[in-house]
């Protein structure tokens, strides 16, 4: 998009790599299809640093933290040339009874932090400043349930890689760099069929994630079958395992028997996620499928880029929008639309500037 970084600048990635938190929101959304609606957000896009700090500051040991992820259409006309390498739509999967479906979004807002209250504060926030130029395509509040247990009562999360080895695993280097810095994400929403997978035996669940349910402790070579969860997937390539670092959340509404994992996962690339996807659902080799999806329908389908923070704080909100469409309506199908918001004519975000000095 802009000038050509200078070889020795510093990328800061955004905060992929952050500790687990209680408390997420998930929020995805799709730009209204005109060239207002994209000069905004394309602003916002620029002062969102600044909206996080300000929101964070109320307290700040609760680690607020909030990532912004772009769909491969959204990219194109945001930002323009020159794209992540890997960037595109999410594929569905199809195979007998299991449909990893691909579903609209052009921005993933993934808002974490220790309390509810400031994550629900920054997503409010983010809505004020965004809601005329965008349709919610879903919105799932997550929270950390016992010892880090899914709703399915296994504690997710156990195997994600630490600290460098974190990095490595999800954060763009020298392949792409003109998008070091970044992180590819996928995200599904997955609901549990909750009567079934209870009357299953704690023995059977076992077998199929691939781990003691009470202890964590993985099934041993002979106990595991090649079909377990935690089989399928391991992904290894050259003899060196390939990692994705997920921070999966459960969430639900008791009242209407809705019980779910909101699965997302980072990777440097996003053919991992991929690889992992084609073995649950279609099986490795085909047939042999991963049985939680006998109990878990995914239900929402999507990739983004992460561009590094860097990136985004760089963006210039008036330079002209490429590739932004006059008028063309959205594919929103599969979710219901709320009333069309007015035109939007002022491009102001009316909350100042938020980047400090260099604005002033
Ligand atoms: C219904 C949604 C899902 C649930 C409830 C779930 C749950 C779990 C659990 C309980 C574990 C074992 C503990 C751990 O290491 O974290 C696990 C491991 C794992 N899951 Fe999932 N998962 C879901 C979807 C996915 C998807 C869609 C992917 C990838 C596309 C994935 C990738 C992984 C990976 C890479 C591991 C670690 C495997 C290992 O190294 O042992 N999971 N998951």
């Amino acid at each position: 998009m802009d000038a050509p970084r200078e070889l020795n600048e510093i990328i800061l990635p955004q905060t992929v790599v952050a500790p687990l938190t209680r408390s997420a929101i998930f929020l995805v959304v799709c730009i209204r299809q005109d060239q207002d609606a994209y000069t905004l957000v394309r602003s916002f896009c620029a002062d969102l640093a600044g909206l996080i700090r300000a929101v964070e500051f109320r307290d700040i040991e609760a680690g607020l933290t909030c990532i912004a992820g772009f769909g491969s259409d959204a990219w194109d006309r945001l930002f323009g040339a020159p794209r992540p390498a890997e960037l595109h739509p999410f594929q569905e999967i199809r195979s007998g009874s299991r449909h990893a479906v691909s579903t609209p979004g052009d921005i993933l807002f993934h808002i974490r932090a220790k309390r509810m209250d400031l994550c629900f504060e920054l997503a409010t926030q983010i809505m004020e400043n965004i809601g005329d130029a965008v349709t919610v395509i879903d919105e799932v509040h997550g929270f950390r349930y016992f010892e880090d247990r899914d709703v399915i009562g296994f504690v997710d999360g156990t195997e994600n890689p630490r600290g460098d080895a974190a990095r490595e695993a999800a954060i763009v280097g020298d392949e792409d760099p003109a998008f070091s810095g970044g992180s590819y994400v996928v995200v599904q929403k997955y609901l549990h069929d909750m009567k079934g997978w209870n009357a299953l035996s704690v023995e059977a669940q076992e077998r199929i994630i691939g781990r003691k349910k009470l202890s964590d402790i993985e099934l041993s070579g002979a106990e595991k079958p090649p079909s377990a969860h935690s089989a399928l997937t391991v992904i290894e390539e050259n003899g060196k395992e390939l990692k994705i670092l997920r921070d999966n959340m459960p969430f639900g509404r008791p009242g209407h028997g809705e019980f779910g994992t909101y699965f997302i996962g980072y990777s440097r690339t996003p053919r991992i996620t991929e690889t992992m996807l084609q073995n649950m659902f279609v099986g490795r080799p085909p047939g042999n499928y991963d049985q939680l999806l006998d109990f878990s329908r995914a239900v929402t389908g999507s990739l983004f880029f992460v561009p590094s923070a860097t990136f985004l704080d760089e963006i210039d909100p008036n330079a002209i929008t490429p590739d932004a469409p006059q008028s063309a309506p959205v594919d929103v199908s599969t979710t219901p639309a709320p009333p069309s918001p007015p035109p939007v004519r002022d491009t102001s975000l009316k909350i100042g500037s938020l980047k400090g000095k260099k604005d002033e």
